[in-house]
């Protein structure tokens, strides 16, 4: 039986995983967004590419979620950028909103789905989702270290002069500003990083990854980056309707793992059928933890204010 793939927000990212998964055969797409006509051009323009690429997925936009349901898994990108005159709170709550409506009707028409968040703030939405869905945690996962870590491979590799399939990175915790590079644990075919760069290298690599969505917004100025993302996506996508357990570093609601209770952070985890079917717990030192535990506080602040509000 063919695998079906929901995709709500039918933007720069949202367009690019359909585009993705078509590419690679892996299921067939529903687009759903907001603006009408949207989603079903894109779809429709999707859809005529599969003679010239040799798909034969099928994919259709929607405004609705009917066409939606019985997906395997959804993955959620939709959202709003930050506007002139818009607080971070105030982004944090019409991002709230569409999240919250997205996983309402998400989960009507696919009560036995997996669900995959992309919308920022990554690890607060991916908590809105958990609470609003009422599916188990394994079945809600946020996308963030897949792309987080490539960047830092990306840059690793390019200041080596080596392959990118040689380098293994592991960054954790939030998706932010706080997110924790684990340079120990980074290595260039086993080969420690710390034997192959200096610490001022290392920083200014750390910084860059850290800095990494900002520095596309700086060049694009309208909007954010979409193409690794959308791969990154994608790959978790894969890992679970091809049950390859991969192991990957996303977003999962921790309870205790880590010393992180209630929070959705970065940490590896084996992706395969059932979504997370493992959360990788490893030994941090202590000045890992300390970052660990400074980027669970920045999601925790981001929840805090979604839950003062659902209460007010
Ligand atoms: P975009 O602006 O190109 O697309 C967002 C789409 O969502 C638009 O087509 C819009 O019409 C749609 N939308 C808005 N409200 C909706 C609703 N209630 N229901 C359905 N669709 C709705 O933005 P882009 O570049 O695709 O980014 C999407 C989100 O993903 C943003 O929040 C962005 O910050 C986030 N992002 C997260 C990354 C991560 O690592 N977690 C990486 C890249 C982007
Ligand atoms: C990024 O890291 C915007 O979160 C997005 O590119």
């Amino acid at each position: 039986m063919r695998k079906k793939v929901t995709v709500v927000g039918a933007g720069n990212v949202g367009a690019n995983c359909a585009l993705r998964i078509a590419d690679k055969e892996l299921a067939d797409v529903v687009l759903v967004d907001v603006v009408d006509g949207v989603p079903q051009g894109k779809g429709l323009d999707l859809l005529e590419s599969g003679p010239i690429q040799g798909y034969d997925v099928s994919i259709t936009g929607a405004n609705d979620y009917e066409p939606t349901a019985n997906s395997d898994i959804v993955v959620v990108t939709a959202g709003f950028p930050r506007k002139p005159g818009m607080s971070r709170d105030d982004l944090l709550m019409a991002n709230y909103e569409v999240v919250k409506t997205a996983t309402e009707q998400a989960v009507k028409y696919s009560p036995n789905a997996i669900l995959i968040l992309v919308t920022n703030p990554l690890d607060a939405m991916c908590w809105t989702a958990y609470q609003v869905s009422k599916f188990s945690k394994n079945r809600v996962i946020g996308m963030a270290g897949v792309l987080d870590t490539a960047r830092f491979r990306t840059f690793i590799s390019a200041e080596l002069g080596v392959s990118v399939e040689n380098v293994t990175a592991v960054v954790m915790g939030g998706h932010g500003d706080t997110m924790v590079p684990i340079v120990r644990l980074s290595n260039v075919s086993g080969i420690p990083l710390t034997e192959l760069m200096d610490q001022a290298t290392i920083d200014r690599l750390v910084q860059r990854t850290r800095d990494g969505g900002a520095e596309i917004v700086k060049y694009l100025k309208t909007g954010s980056a979409y193409y690794a993302p959308s791969a990154a996506t994608v790959e978790m996508v894969e890992s679970i309707l091809k049950d390859k357990k991969k192991v990957l570093p996303c977003a999962a609601l921790l309870e205790g793992e880590y010393g992180i209770h209630g929070l959705f952070a970065g940490v590896p985890v084996k992706l395969g059928a059932n979504g997370i079917e493992k959360i990788y717990q490893i030994q941090l030192n202590a000045g890992e933890k300390a970052q660990l535990d400074k980027s669970a506080a920045a999601v925790q602040e981001l929840v805090n204010v979604i839950q003062s509000k659902m209460n007010a």
